[in-house]
Parts: C-alpha cells; sequence; structure tokens
C-alpha cells in the first residue's frame, strides 16, 4: 500500500474539520477573518449571512462582534458540529445558490473557502444580491489552488502535483476571478487584497498527502512519487523544515 493510500481521507468532513481547526487557530488567519468583518462594515444589530460556514467559527464572531448572524451550510455533519460548539446560534441546512432568506434581509454576506466548490458561482453571487439590501456589503474570501507554494527538494514534482490537484476542484482559480466576477454581478465598489498564508509545521500534511493522492488519481504522477513526495514533506515537518504559501484572496464589495 503506498503511503498516501491512508490519507485519502482528507475530503471527508472529519478531516476538513480537523485541517481547518489547525489553520484557523493560526494568529494570521484570526486576523485575515477579522479583515473581511471589517469590509461587511456592519451597522449595530445588522443581518449578515455567513454562507458555507462549515462549523461557525465566523457566524459565533460575527454574533460577538453585535450582528446577527446565520449560518447556512449544505453538509449536515458540519452543522451538527456547529450547534455543538454554538448552541446560541442561527446555522441552516440550504444551499448557496437557495438561502434561507427574504429579499433584501441581510446587510452582510461573507463565503469563506467556498466559492470554488460551487457547482454554479454566477447563481450563488446572484442569490447573494437577492437577499443583500441595497447598500449591503459582500465579503468573500479564499485560497488560488492554482499558486500554493511548496517547498521541496523535488520542485518539478511538486508542481506536477499543485496542477494537478488544483484540477480536481471545480474552479481552482475563482480566487483571482473575485473582483470581475462582483463586477459582472453588478456590485461597486469592489476592493481586492491578497494575504498570503504561512505555514511552517504539520498542519497541512492531510492536506498535501491529499494533494500527492489526487496527482497521483489523476495519472500525473506515479503511486511512487507520491509516496517519495509525502516522505519528504512528512520528514520536513520532523525536521522543522516546512514551507506552504497560500495566496489568500479577499474581496468586499457593495450591493
Ligand atoms: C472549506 S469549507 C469552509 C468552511 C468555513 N467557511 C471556514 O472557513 O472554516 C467549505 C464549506 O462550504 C460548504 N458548502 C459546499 N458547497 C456548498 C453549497 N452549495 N451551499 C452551501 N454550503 C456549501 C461545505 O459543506 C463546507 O462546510
Amino acid at each position: 500500500m503506498h503511503v498516501t493510500d491512508t490519507h485519502t481521507a482528507y475530503t471527508d468532513t472529519d478531516t476538513l474539520i480537523r485541517v481547518l481547526d489547525a489553520a484557523e487557530a493560526m494568529p494570521a488567519a484570526a486576523r485575515l477573518r477579522a479583515r473581511s468583518y471589517e469590509l461587511l462594515r456592519l451597522p449595530p444589530g445588522a443581518t449578515v449571512v455567513d454562507v458555507g460556514c462549515g462549523t461557525a467559527r465566523a457566524v459565533a464572531e460575527l454574533a460577538e462582534l453585535g450582528a446577527r448572524a446565520i449560518g447556512v451550510d449544505l453538509d449536515p455533519t458540519m452543522l451538527a458540529v456547529a450547534r455543538g460548539r454554538f448552541p446560541d446560534i442561527d446555522v441552516r441546512a440550504a444551499d448557496a445558490a437557495e438561502l434561507p432568506l427574504d429579499d433584501g434581509q441581510a446587510h452582510g454576506y461573507r463565503a469563506d473557502k467556498v466559492y470554488h466548490v460551487l457547482p454554479d458561482p454566477h447563481a450563488a453571487l446572484a442569490e447573494a444580491r437577492r437577499v443583500l439590501v441595497p447598500g449591503g456589503r459582500i465579503a468573500l474570501l479564499g485560497q488560488d489552488w492554482d499558486t500554493i507554494v511548496i517547498d521541496s527538494d523535488q520542485p518539478e514534482l511538486t508542481r506536477r502535483i499543485v496542477h494537478a490537484r488544483a484540477d480536481t476542484i471545480p474552479h481552482p482559480r475563482i480566487a483571482r476571478a473575485y473582483r470581475n466576477l462582483l463586477l459582472d454581478a453588478g456590485f461597486h465598489d469592489v476592493e481586492v487584497e491578497v494575504h498570503t498564508a504561512v505555514f511552517t509545521d504539520a498542519t497541512l500534511l492531510p492536506i498535501l498527502a491529499g494533494h500527492a493522492t489526487a496527482a497521483d488519481q489523476a495519472g500525473a504522477i506515479t503511486g511512487d512519487e507520491a509516496d517519495t513526495w509525502v516522505s519528504e514533506q512528512t520528514r520536513r515537518a520532523q525536521d522543522d523544515r516546512v514551507l506552504v504559501a497560500i495566496p489568500m484572496f479577499l474581496a468586499g464589495a457593495t450591493r
């Protein structure tokens, strides 16, 4: 059995939650979430919806800031964990393309690491416009999967792995297109920032192993190459020599 065979489960919800918890606990991630809340410019008591809320960390933080925060997610496991962690929050099972909110009900709309997996991001943005009051604010946040930087002794293999993994994602480069998507959907005052998330420890090892597995399954690398690459990254983590940098795009705009 190849080393990476044991890591295919990184796409399951429990593993995703574990990785998100570790990544979102980093001070830089907390600062980035805070910046996304700033871009929403919420008046006190305003209604805000966090779409693809996952375990609802942002929903709880927005509620703490005084907003009437609603989380929406499709995955019942995510919502069960969210309710276990934050019993008082309002989270609802729904699709980003069909939000359980009235027209113009929200002053703020946020989606963090979500649009790359949506079947139809345009439909989700149209739905964002429907639920936002005129003058309401949207913040989209997410990584560019095609430009993940990974230090490795095998740069050519690394490039193949990163690109092959990106190709398995419905919209791997959507984060760099946020501005144009927002403009095309009729939003204005569009602003874009890029913040680089830097990882120097083992936090992302399950994700990196998942990259190698995906590249192997896509036929872009062999199973042996996947094993060698994951072993190198595991060794780097043990020796404190990991360097992964991920560009995180943050776009804000007005309805
Ligand atoms: C990578 S997670 C990010 C979770 C959270 N925003 C965070 O930053 O921790 C993506 C989330 O989007 C949710 N999701 C995927 N497709 C969705 C859809 N069509 N409608 C609503 N949520 C969706 C997933 O269930 C998952 O919880």
